[in-house]
């Protein structure tokens, strides 16, 4: 990944959002700039949605209201982040390539007057997104308010997947750069199931809809092809840009929100990673949710500091219950962004829209105006941001990896699975829960990466395991490393085929087990697992037959289908150890099977007050412990140094109900 400077105009935390002028009169742009200043924000992010008032028609260029937008934001010394508008395409583009317009699976062309690109395919919208992106590199490389390039919004939302005619040529092009001839391609799929069989490359088509459940294979190429497509646009705008100007240049992700883009490829060619994050509000603990996206968004950037480039001041206007951010939470899920790795705290968006479809999303400036909590809470967190400077650059580090892998997801995820209560999302989260709570730190990794610096690694779901991804893992066992593996993982290979050895097998040397026959349970079914030490557990959806293989049997399932199988094993493999759990455990059950994790990794789990969460981002000596109260009781952290945010001094830090320390540890 290159590793241009992240923002070369800045010398402090960015702070700020995005900006849509375009919908506001000149007078209020005034208005803008003055409270913005007020509020302490250095960096907007202009122009990702302006592209019909930029190009007014094809290749006919406004630049006009931009550049006194931006000259104006400069004369103010606020920073641009300058958006390419290529996430929606101009009425007039619809007009004259009608062909650009996304088809889903059931062949309907989807219509104007909403927002989301074309079909990432379609020739016309590659050729039109180049050029205004290279319009804009050339009209601003050198504006001193450009720090950044915002290159499209938010790639795969809200529509990805296109069965147009051109994105079927595209596909079979890819196909045939990957598979070389059909008979690859036939023996890949295998097509002798249903009589699937193709003769002729023109035969191949998106897997659009169908009378039965389509090919698996097929499906999850077709979900690789909408990923290298996005890729694709975003490589030829970044490219566009990058030949004619030379600030960094990046595209928001939607770490833990949205799985359709393979994030670890999609960080190897930006040059800053930046990430939008908005709270699940029927979650009842959406810090973690929270917690689970800033990891992800770090760990994908390569341990570098990222940008938050969206959250919300308040509430969202897109889920079924947009709850508001209570006092203060706002400031936690910030700084909990910014103790995760975030060097930049943007939201979604300036000043609240009066029309259209987000008038109800807050903003920084709300519309009931600067007499309000929101402006009052964004005004203060602008101060707090100032008093952290010298974090910025600080990295953080976890002795745990959390796998997380996008094409296993996405095989997960196809059709005729064993039973619907499986989901990868569901373990992921509890499992990355259970740690947090425990005060562990977490990286996220795939399996194919070097995890020798890790104590432990978790896969709760790696239903797709490549054979050689499973020999690293093996490895990593072998050289000391503990390894917890959860059920319906080491299932298929890369094109969703059933391992020859049989469910688990490529982990079979490291765990000591495999997997004779699936238990799944019915609906509501309740379960337990006894441990070895005599306690029970509540267990449920799914148990397993396994085949010990060298493993000792940790707990056993005491009801349901699997009643007096193994449930929990161990396994000594080399220096390390491998575990693996076949049922659905509670908190409880994992509260039990990590406790004796722990003891095997070298881990001990911080003994913090409950609800209090606990970072650290460090720099050679320098340590900055974050300390965010989630609860509703003051708590206080015990370590010596000065909170950056109060300037309290001493050994043992008191944190209100809601509130966040920053403490410069003392070395
Ligand atoms: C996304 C988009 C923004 C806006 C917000 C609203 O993150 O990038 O343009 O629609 O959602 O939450």
């Amino acid at each position: 990944m290159p590793n241009a400077p992240l923002w070369p105009a800045l010398d402090a935390i960015a702070y700020g959002g995005d900006y849509n002028p375009e919908q506001w009169p000149r007078e209020t742009w005034r208005e803008d700039v003055r409270l913005m200043r007020e509020a302490g924000v250095n960096l907007v992010s202009v122009g990702i949605f302006s592209w019909a008032l930029i190009e007014t028609d094809e290749g006919v260029f406004d630049f006009t209201w931009l550049d006194e937008i931006l000259d104006l934001l400069h004369a103010n010394g606020i920073a641009v982040d300058l958006g390419t508008p290529t996430a929606s395409p101009p009425a007039w583009f619809f007009a004259r390539h009608p062909e650009a317009r996304v088809t889903t699976a059931d062949g309907t062309r989807l219509g104007f007057g909403s927002r989301g690109m074309a079909s990432p395919s379609s020739a016309a919208y590659r050729e039109a997104i180049v050029r205004i992106a290279a319009a804009l590199a050339r009209r601003y490389a050198e504006h001193p308010a450009v720090v950044l390039w915002h290159v499209h919004n938010e790639y795969g939302v809200p529509v990805a997947d296109d069965h147009s005619d051109e994105s079927a040529a595209a596909f079979r092009g890819w196909l045939r750069a990957r598979y070389g001839s059909l008979d690859a391609l036939n023996a890949a799929w295998g097509t002798a199931f249903w009589g699937q069989h193709y003769g002729a490359w023109e035969h191949v088509s998106t897997p659009a809809a169908a009378p039965s459940t389509i090919n698996p294979a097929h499906k999850l190429d077709f979900q690789r092809f909408t990923d290298h497509q996005l890729r694709a646009c975003f490589v030829a705008e970044r490219d566009a840009i990058r030949a004619r100007a030379a600030q960094p240049i990046t595209t928001n992700f939607m770490a833990n929100q949205h799985w359709g883009t393979d994030l670890w490829a999609w960080a190897e060619e930006v040059d800053v990673v930046s990430d939008d994050h908005y709270l699940w509000a029927a979650d009842d603990a959406p810090e973690i949710g929270l917690a689970i996206a800033a990891d992800l968004t770090r760990s994908v950037a390569g341990g570098r500091p990222w940008i938050l480039m969206e959250h919300s001041t308040s509430a969202v206007n897109w889920q079924p219950r947009n709850l508001a951010k209570r006092p203060g939470e706002m400031a936690r899920n910030s700084l909990a962004h910014v103790a995760r790795g975030a060097d930049a705290v943007l939201f979604f968006q300036w000043r609240a829209s009066r029309r259209g479809a987000e008038k109800f999303h807050s903003a920084m400036l709300p519309h009931a105006g600067t007499d309000s909590r929101v402006w009052r809470e964004v005004t203060a967190l602008g101060r707090d941001l100032g008093a952290l400077d010298e974090v910025r650059g600080s990295r953080v580090t976890a002795d745990v990896a959390v796998l997380w892998d996008f094409e296993s997801f996405w095989a997960q995820d196809l059709e005729w699975r064993p039973t619907e209560d499986l989901s990868h999302r569901e373990r992921i989260r509890a499992y990355y829960e259970r740690l947090w709570r425990d005060g562990v730190t977490v990286d996220f990794a795939l399996p194919g990466h070097d995890l020798s610096r890790y104590r432990l690694v978790v896969a709760p779901a790696q239903y797709l395991l490549r054979a050689d991804d499973a020999a690293n893992l093996t490895r990593y066992v072998a050289g000391g490393g503990t390894l917890v593996v959860s059920y319906f993982s080491g299932i298929v290979g890369e094109n969703d085929d059933v391992h020859p050895g049989g469910y688990l097998s490529p982990l079979r040397e490291a765990l000591g087990v495999d997997v004779e026959e699936w238990l799944p349970l019915a609906e509501g079914a309740r379960t337990a697992i006894a441990w070895d030490d005599g306690s029970e557990t509540p267990s449920d959806h799914w148990q397993e037959q396994l085949r010990l293989a060298g493993a000792e049997v940790v707990a056993r399932n005491a009801s349901g289908p699997g009643e007096g199988l193994p449930a929990v094993t161990r396994h000594a493999h080399g220096d390390g150890a491998g575990w693996y759990v076949s049922t659905r455990l509670d908190t409880a059950g994992l509260a039990a099977l990590m406790r004796r994790v722990y003891d095997d990794a070298g881990i001990t789990p911080a003994r913090h007050d409950e609800g209090l969460e606990v970072v650290r981002r460090t720099d050679g000596d320098r340590s900055y412990a974050f300390a965010i109260n989630h609860s509703a009781r003051d708590v206080a952290l015990e370590t010596p140094g000065t909170d950056l945010l109060t300037g309290h001094d001493g050994d043992r830090h008191p944190i209100p109900a809601g509130g966040v320390a920053v403490v410069r540890e003392t070395p």
